[in-house]
C-alpha cells in the first residue's frame, strides 16, 4: 500500500514552471502558470505552466528544424534511442504513477499496471521502426516501380486527461519510430506527466526538437496546434465534439488526422452465457478507471430471461466496489478526474432519473468527510432502460452502468448498432456460430468475445463512425505518420517528341 502525502500548503506545491521546447526547458512567453488539481482532494498540488499560441508556434519551428535531419536518421538508430527511452521510463513507473494519480485521480495501482504495459508499447514501436518498408510493383522491363515510406512531418499530440501517459505512448511511440517530430499538447486538467516524460526524452539522447511538450488550453494552445500551417498531422484523443471542430480548423491546409473518439460500447449478455464472468466483466468495463474509458462498455445489453438476475447481481456489486483515496491500493475506484467531469456524470444520472429509468443503486456524489472534497460518485446502475434515454445515447465518461432489456439476437444487433459511436463492443455467449454471427454484424473496431478490455500494442485499435478515424497500435502502427511515395525509374531514358511532325 502506498500512500501519498496531505494537500500541501500553497507554498509547498510541486512546481513545474517550464515548457521543453527544442531540448531546453523555458517559461512559456504568452501563456500563465496554473494550479493543477488533485481530484481526491479538489485542492492544487502542482503549480504548471500553461502554454500559449506563441510557445505553440515556437515549438513548431523547432519540430520542423529538427525533422530535416531526425527523418535522415536509420530506423535503428530511432529504435535504438526508443529503447533506451523505455528503460528509463520503466524506473521511472513508480514515481509516474503517483504523478499521473494526483493529476487525475486514477488509482496509482491501476497506473503502474498501465505504465509497465507502456514499456512494452515502447519496444513494440521500437520494433518497428526499421520496418517501414515499401514494395516494388511489376510493369514490364521498361521500368522500374517502387514503393517507400516516408514520416509525414511535424506532428501535433493532442492528448486526453482521464488516460494521458497511455494516450502519449501511443502518439510518440508511434510517430517517433516513423521519423516524424512531435508537439505533443497534453491536457489542461493533467499537464504535469508529459514534462517528467520529457525529461525522460532528453536523459535518453534524442536530438532537440524531435519531441517538444507545451501543456496549455484547448482553445489557445490545442487551436493553434490544429490551426498552424507548418504542422502536417495531428493524433487526437478526446470528444467527437472537439474532433469535429479541429477538422474545420485544419482544412486550411489539409492537415492529416488520427482520432480516437469517444464510445458507447454495447456490452450484450445472452442467456446462455457464463453468466458470473459475464456480470464480473460487465460490471468491471462500466465502473473500471471510474467509467473514465472511451473503451468501456457502457450499455449492458441482457437478454430478458436472465435481466433481473444480472441486475441484482449489479446492485450487489455495486454496493461491493471500495471507492476511496486513489493512493490505497485496496480501493477499487477513485474519483471523477475534475469538476466538470464530476458535474457531468452528476447531470447525466438526473436525466436517468428525468428520462424514466429505474434507478437501482448509486447516484450520488460521496459526501463522507474524508472524501467529500474530492470528485467521488458512487457506481451507479440504472435498470429498465430503453435505448432513446440520453443515458444510454450520449458518453458520460463516469462510473454509471446502463442496463437494457432485450428479446432475441436481432433485437440486440439492432440496439446494438443504434448509436452514433463504434468504438469497442462485448458479448458474452457459449454459441459459437452466435459469437461470430453477432460479432460480424457490430459496427465497432474493436469486438471482444466472452472478454472485456482487452487491449495490445499489437492489436489495432480505432473507431468506426464518430469514434474516430485511423487505428493505432498493431503492425500497421506506424502508417498514420508515413505517407507513401511511389517512384518509377526507366531503365531506359528513352521518352517520345510527342510532338512531332
Ligand atoms: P476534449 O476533447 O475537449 O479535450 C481533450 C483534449 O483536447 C484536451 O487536451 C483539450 O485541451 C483539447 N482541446 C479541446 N478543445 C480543443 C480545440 N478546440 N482545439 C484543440 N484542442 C482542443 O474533451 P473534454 O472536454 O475534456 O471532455 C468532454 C468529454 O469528452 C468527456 O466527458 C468524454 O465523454 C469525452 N472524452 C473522450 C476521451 C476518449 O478517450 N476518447 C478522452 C477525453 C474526453
Ligand atoms: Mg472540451
Amino acid at each position: 500500500m502506498q500512500s501519498l502525502p496531505n494537500p500541501k500548503p500553497d507554498s509547498a506545491l510541486e512546481r513545474y514552471e517550464h515548457l521543453y521546447i527544442d531540448g531546453e526547458w523555458g517559461a512559456p512567453i504568452d501563456g500563465e502558470l496554473v494550479e493543477s488539481i488533485d481530484p481526491a482532494t479538489g485542492r492544487g498540488w502542482a503549480v504548471a505552466p500553461m502554454g500559449g499560441a506563441k510557445d505553440i508556434d515556437r515549438a513548431v519551428e523547432a519540430a520542423r528544424r529538427a525533422f530535416a535531419t531526425w527523418r535522415r536518421v536509420p530506423g535503428h538508430d530511432r529504435a535504438a534511442l526508443l529503447r533506451r527511452f523505455a528503460d528509463l521510463f520503466a524506473a521511472a513507473i513508480p514515481r509516474l504513477a503517483v504523478i499521473e494519480s494526483r493529476d487525475n485521480g486514477n488509482l496509482v495501482r491501476e497506473h503502474k499496471a498501465s505504465l509497465a504495459a507502456q514499456v512494452q508499447w515502447y519496444h513494440w514501436f521500437a520494433s518497428l521502426a526499421d520496418k517501414a518498408q515499401g514494395s516494388t510493383i511489376p510493369i514490364d522491363d521498361s521500368v522500374h516501380a517502387f514503393t517507400t515510406r516516408v514520416p509525414v512531418g511535424v506532428v501535433g499530440a493532442i492528448i486526453p486527461w482521464n488516460a494521458p501517459l497511455l494516450a502519449t505512448c501511443l502518439k510518440v511511440g508511434a510517430a517517433l519510430a516513423a521519423g516524424c517530430t512531435l508537439v505533443v499538447k497534453p491536457a489542461e486538467q493533467t499537464p504535469v506527466s508529459a514534462l517528467e516524460l520529457a525529461k525522460l526524452i532528453h536523459e535518453a539522447g534524442f536530438p532537440p526538437g524531435v519531441f517538444n511538450v507545451v501543456p496549455g488550453f484547448g482553445r489557445t494552445a490545442g487551436q493553434r496546434l490544429v490551426e498552424h500551417p507548418d504542422v502536417n498531422k495531428v493524433s487526437f484523443t478526446g470528444s467527437t465534439q472537439t474532433a469535429k471542430s479541429m477538422v474545420r480548423a485544419g482544412a486550411d491546409n489539409l492537415k492529416r488526422f488520427t482520432f480516437e473518439l469517444g464510445g458507447k460500447a454495447p456490452h450484450i449478455i445472452f442467456a446462455d452465457a457464463d453468466i458470473d464472468n459475464a456480470i464480473n466483466a460487465a460490471t468491471a468495463s462500466s465502473w473500471r478507471l471510474t467509467g473514465q474509458s472511451c473503451a468501456l462498455g457502457s450499455r449492458v445489453l441482457v437478454e430478458r430471461a436472465v435481466y433481473d438476475r444480472v441486475v441484482e447481481a449489479f446492485r450487489e456489486r455495486a454496493m461491493a466496489v471500495r471507492v476511496g483515496l486513489p493512493s490505497i491500493d485496496s480501493n477499487h475506484m477513485g474519483p471523477q478526474a475534475h469538476q466538470q467531469q464530476l458535474d457531468k456524470t452528476l447531470s447525466y444520472i438526473q436525466y436517468g432519473m428525468e428520462d424514466g429509468a429505474e434507478l437501482v443503486t448509486g447516484g450520488h456524489r460521496i459526501e463522507t468527510p474524508e472524501l467529500a472534497a474530492g470528485y467521488f460518485v458512487e457506481p451507479t446502475v440504472f435498470a429498465g432502460v430503453n435505448n432513446q434515454m440520453r443515458i444510454a445515447r450520449d458518453e458520460i465518461f463516469g462510473p454509471v452502468a446502463s442496463l437494457i432489456p432485450f428479446e432475441d439476437e436481432d433485437e440486440a444487433l439492432a440496439i446494438a448498432n443504434d448509436t452514433p459511436y463504434g468504438l469497442t463492443a462485448g458479448l458474452w455467449t457459449r454459441d459459437v456460430g452466435r459469437a461470430h454471427r453477432v460479432s460480424s454484424r457490430i459496427d465497432a473496431g474493436m469486438v471482444w468475445v466472452n472478454t472485456y478490455s482487452f487491449l495490445r500494442w499489437s492489436t489495432p485499435y480505432g473507431g468506426f463512425k464518430a469514434s474516430g478515424w485511423g487505428r493505432e497500435n498493431g503492425i500497421q502502427a506506424l502508417d498514420p505518420y508515413l505517407e507513401t511515395r511511389t517512384t518509377v525509374i526507366s531503365t531506359t531514358g528513352q521518352f517520345p517528341n510527342l510532338y512531332a511532325a
